[in-house]
C-alpha cells in the first residue's frame, strides 16, 4: 500500500486552523489555485503573506477552518469580515478541497463548522462568488441555505475565456 491509499483510508478531520496547519494549507491552496477552474487566485500568495492571513484571521476571531488527514491539510474554509463599519456584520466565504477528497461530503463539514462559528462571532450575512459553471459548488452553497442574488456577467477570465459569477448570500438571523 502506498502512501496516497494509505491516506485515503485515514479518517478526516475537521478542525479550527492552528499555526501548525498553516504550512500544509499553503500547499494545498497553491495546488487548487494551479487548476486555473475553481478559484480567483492562479497560485497562493507567497508564504509570508498566508501566514500573516491566517494569524490574523485567527487572531480576530474568523471562522478558519481546515480538514486534514494524518495532519496534511485536504481542503479548507473562511470568512472574513468586512471592513468598514457599515459592514462589519457581513463576511466573505471561501473554500476548496483538494481534488482526491472531493464529492464525499467534506464541503458540507467545512461549511457547517465555518457557518456555526460565523454565527457565534455574531456574523449576520455571509456572501460568497462563485463561478457560474461549478455545478458542485453552487449545490452546496444551496443545500445550505445560500441564494443567489445576482450573475456578474463575463466576471472572469481565465485563459482567455470569459465566465459568469453567481453572487450568493445567506442571512443567519434568518436560519
Ligand atoms: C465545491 C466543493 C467545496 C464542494 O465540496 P464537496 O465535498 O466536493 O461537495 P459535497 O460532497 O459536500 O457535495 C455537495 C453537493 O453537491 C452535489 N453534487 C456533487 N457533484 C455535483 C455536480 N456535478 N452537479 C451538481 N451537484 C453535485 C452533491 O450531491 C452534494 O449535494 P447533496 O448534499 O444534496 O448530496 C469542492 O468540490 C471543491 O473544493 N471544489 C473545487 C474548488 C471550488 O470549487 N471551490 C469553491 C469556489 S467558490
Amino acid at each position: 500500500m502506498d502512501s496516497t491509499e494509505a491516506r485515503s483510508l485515514s479518517p478526516v478531520a475537521v478542525t479550527a486552523t492552528a499555526a501548525d496547519h498553516i504550512e500544509s494549507f499553503h500547499k494545498a491552496l497553491d495546488l487548487m489555485a494551479r487548476e486555473r477552474r475553481y478559484l480567483t487566485l492562479m497560485e497562493a500568495f507567497p508564504f509570508p503573506d498566508t501566514q500573516k492571513f491566517v494569524l490574523d484571521m485567527i487572531k480576530q476571531g474568523n471562522p478558519h477552518f481546515v480538514a486534514t488527514v494524518e495532519d496534511e491539510v485536504v481542503g479548507w474554509c473562511d470568512i472574513s469580515r468586512h471592513f468598514f463599519p457599515a459592514h462589519r456584520h457581513r463576511g466573505s466565504l471561501g473554500m476548496g478541497i483538494i481534488e482526491a477528497y472531493r464529492g464525499q461530503g467534506l464541503g458540507r463539514r467545512l461549511m457547517l463548522a465555518a457557518l456555526k462559528q460565523a454565527r457565534a462571532s455574531g456574523f449576520i450575512r455571509i456572501e460568497l462568488s462563485v463561478h457560474a459553471d461549478n455545478a458542485r459548488a453552487i449545490a452546496l452553497y444551496e443545500r445550505v441555505g445560500f441564494l443567489k442574488e445576482g450573475v456578474q456577467k463575463r466576471s472572469v477570465l481565465i485563459d482567455g475565456r470569459f465566465l459568469d459569477a453567481v453572487n450568493m448570500a445567506i442571512l443567519l438571523d434568518e436560519q
